[in-house]
């Protein structure tokens, strides 16, 4: 059943209470990214432009004492929201109680407020991470309407998503309404041919992933870090790259069912040391020398990886082909997202992380139909899950 969004409400006058997903990266109290924010303003500005009053709460990492306190505070995020807005943004440094009841109440149609990290209720028992009914109640009784833009926090059932969720009308916001299309719609109903490219260190980690793109996906290419246990699990040697040893058999199994749709790396750059400072160079897959490890794919794997994406109308890319951040192992990410981002005629889709930040780094971001605000969530959804955040927004 499709989802409400918010412009099925009438925000007019309204306390508009909106989850929003500004967990973004610090360093010394400066926020070094803030896509995430940048992806909140269409539905923010909706609600000013439509007479509401906008309440804006979000997490921000995790907070377990009241040490974690000091450097997990929204006020910088309230700053640069402010920035972006450009007009006022009222920071309310807590959580609850009569401050923040009284900033509300003294909220003009049009004005924006953002209230005290979420998480900081975890501190006396969980209460966010929980999904304490009372805290969920609490929340929504501060407003007329709740609309949920966090994509990023819809795989997690908190009292700042479901709890409210359960007390108020819910609509979708703006981002979160164009996660779902494309996240959601990839793994439900994909314009065909569907090629999706997964990288990253880890079998573990995309376990779930991988077995239900096999399922939706034409072709799924594989390189990054996961790549070489797959590769052992074609029988070659694979010298000291990563490994999952206890990967070897289900990687095994996946190929046998998959078939030619799974695609591998036939050939990879590598070297003696997990440096930037070594010398490096291109073997074929199976030819990995006892000594060195693969640390990006190889140009005719740029090459072959090209090529199985010509023609392809629908696209997901998730995770690094190799160990981008070293200038040496990053040709195979830049490679890929070079080649997704000139296909004429697809939907091209980034399932977040550190691809995400790979394409923006690279200048490529505009290129994309969609880059996803959401890490575990876009996993989550790609594995074909459902995520309670999404399931708590009203049917229309
Ligand atoms: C994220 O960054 O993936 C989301 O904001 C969720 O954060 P969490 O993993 O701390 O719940």
């Amino acid at each position: 059943m499709a989802k409400k969004v918010i412009t099925d409400l009438d925000l007019n006058d309204k306390k508009v209470l909106v989850r929003v997903d500004f967990n973004v990266p610090m360093q010394d109290g400066k926020i070094t990214n803030d896509n995430r924010i940048v992806a909140a303003l269409p539905t923010i500005k909706y609600i000013i432009e439509n007479h509401g009053k906008a309440i804006l709460f979000s997490h921000l990492g995790k907070v377990k004492t009241e040490e974690d306190k000091k450097d997990k505070t929204l006020r910088p995020v309230a700053e640069r929201l402010s920035e972006l807005l450009g007009k006022a943004v009222k920071f309310v440094p807590v959580t609850r109680g009569p401050e923040l009841e009284n900033a509300i109440n003294e909220m003009k149609d049009g004005d924006v407020l953002l209230f005290e990290n979420t998480r900081f209720e975890d501190i006396d028992g969980k209460k966010e991470s929980g999904n304490d009914p009372e805290l969920g109640k609490y929340w929504a009784s501060l407003g007329d309407v709740f609309v949920n833009d966090a994509f990023g926090t819809a795989h997690r059932a908190h009292a700042s998503n479901v709890g409210i969720a359960s007390h108020l009308d819910t609509a979708a916001g703006f981002l979160m309404e164009k996660e779902i299309k494309f996240i959601g719609g990839v793994v439900e109903n994909p314009d065909r041919p569907f090629v999706a490219i997964l990288g990253g260190a880890k079998v573990s980690d995309k376990i779930g992933v991988i077995e239900n793109l096999l399922k939706v996906a034409d072709k799924l290419l594989i390189g990054g870090g996961m790549a070489y246990t797959f590769m052992k699990a074609k029988g070659y040697e694979v010298g000291i790259s990563l490994l999952e040893e206890d990967k070897v058999d289900l990687a095994k199994s996946l190929m046998e069912k998959a078939g030619d749709k799974l695609v591998l790396p036939i050939d990879t750059v590598v070297a003696k040391e997990f440096s930037n400072d070594v010398p490096f160079h291109t073997v074929a897959s199976d030819e990995i020398p006892a000594d060195e490890e693969g640390l990006d794919i190889g140009e005719k794997t740029i090459e072959l990886f090209t090529k199985e994406l010509q023609g392809a109308k629908t696209v997901v890319w998730n995770g690094p082909m190799g160990v981008f951040e070293m200038s040496n192992f990053a040709k195979g990410t830049i490679g890929v997202c070079e080649a997704i981002a000139n296909l004429k005629d697809a939907t091209t889709i980034i399932g977040g992380g550190d691809s995400a930040a790979a394409a923006m780094q690279l200048g490529y971001a505009d290129k994309f139909t969609h880059i996803s605000t959401g890490g575990g969530a876009s996993l989550e959804y790609l594995e074909g899950k459902e995520l309670p955040g999404v399931s708590a927004i009203s049917d229309k």
